[in-house]
């Protein structure tokens, strides 16, 4: 993204004097399919996008590191260690203050540092703009420290950054997704075992990515209520996650336990199903079956994991609508708004597109943004100086 580029070039300068040592880049994620199944050991399957977070960094002298963040015209200073506190306004600070936490507390020689961030990936919307910021943050620190991670350690770093330091009990989906996809590529993640499989997008195959508009509220209180009844489901079911029981075993149980229970265990049952389903399918182009297990798996999140708002329900459905029978479309992220996903073949971008412009608006009347997106690759280091 070369306007990012040059604009973090410049606020470096301007802030700090000179270049940076070097600059990393770190993408967004839009996940295909496999919602709330991070956490529960099983699988997900999402793609790195175009919208990015840079960081450019420079090692100084002194133990302190002085970040300047270029899209909020804000600044933070503190001294790396592995006791660091929270920052008094909490927000973007605290991902950059939690990862460095977390590399100090791994005994990476970080040292003082000059950071520069900027990234367009947009905020509250499902698109993990925090994750690649942790992602960016953790990979420049690890590469100026001369040392030489697998993607999966840097993501698992930046996720420990969310969970232990921010207070978001996020699964390690989103990480993953910006450390280690491969270019050209959707990546099924098994969430437990961490192994990473690349499956190729079909060339005739086009991601769009509608904004609901539906701004997501107190997400984390609803977030760790989920994880908390999933947690539920899997003892009831006397297994260590979800991803260990099915669907027989949880009828077994259903009378005697809270329906409302049943309804959480059985979406991400099913859902890790229709994941791994979806990765088969999608392997051999089959975006008819890879769209009938998004709208599934939407339905799914609306009636049994309640996760969704009525103006997803109805921009998914309209989406669906439009894109016809080879693909679909599903609400993606965390929930309670923000994004809808469309798989679609190519030559049906532009009806879909015209149907969203036409037929939908934001909460506020607006018409919603609709981007396109191509399977990028996970992080990596652009420059390097001398
Ligand atoms: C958020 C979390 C992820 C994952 C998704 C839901 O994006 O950060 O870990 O749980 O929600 O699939």
């Amino acid at each position: 993204m070369p306007i990012l580029q040059t604009r973090l070039a410049e606020g470096f300068a301007q802030r700090f004097g000179g270049a940076p040592d070097l600059v990393v880049r770190a993408p967004g994620r839009v996940n295909l399919i496999g919602e709330h199944t991070d956490y529960n050991d099983g699988f997900a399957m999402p793609v790195a996008i175009g919208p990015e977070t840079r960081v450019a960094v420079r090692r100084r002298g002194e133990g302190e590191i002085r970040v300047t963040a270029l899209n909020f015209g804000e600044e933070d200073a503190f001294v790396p260690s592995a006791d660091l506190q929270k920052a008094a306004q909490g927000g973007w600070r605290d991902y950059i203050r939690g990862t460095v936490a977390i590399l100090a507390r791994e005994g990476v020689d970080i040292g003082g540092l000059d950071i520069a961030v900027m990234g367009d990936v947009p905020m509250g919307t499902g698109l993990s703009s925090s994750a690649s910021l942790e992602v960016a943050v953790a990979t420049a620190v690890l590469a100026l420290a001369g040392r030489q991670e697998n993607p999966k350690q840097v993501a698992l770093w930046a996720q420990a950054a969310e969970n232990d330091f921010v207070g978001m009990r996020c699964g390690n989906l989103d990480q993953l997704a910006s450390a280690a996809t491969v270019e050209g590529a959707a990546l099924l993640i098994d969430c437990r075992s961490l192994d990473l499989r690349p499956i190729r997008m079909p060339s005739d195959a086009a991601v769009m990515i509608v904004q609901s508009g539906v701004v997501r509220g107190l997400v984390e209180g609803h977030y760790n209520e989920r994880r908390r009844q999933c947690e539920a489901a899997a003892a009831i079911l006397g297994v260590p996650a979800l991803r260990d029981a099915d669907l027989a075993m949880l009828e077994a149980v259903a009378a005697d336990v809270d329906p409302l229970v049943v309804r959480r265990a059985r979406h991400v049952i099913t859902e890790n199903d229709r994941t791994l389903a979806a990765a088969e399918a999608l392997a051999l182009g089959d975006l008819q079956a890879v769209g009938v297990l998004m709208r599934e798996s939407h339905a799914s999140q609306r009636d049994d994991f309640e996760i969704t708002v009525p103006l997803t329900d109805r921009l998914a459905e309209l989406m669906s609508e439009a894109i016809g029978e080879h693909g679909g479309a599903r609400q993606t992220g965390g929930g309670f708004g923000g994004a809808v996903v469309g798989l679609m073949r190519n030559d049906r971008v532009e009806a879909v597109r015209e149907r969203v412009l036409s037929d939908y608006r934001t909460p506020s009347g607006e018409l919603p943004d609709v981007r396109v997106e191509r399977a990028c690759s996970g992080a990596s280091v652009e420059i390097v100086g001398s």
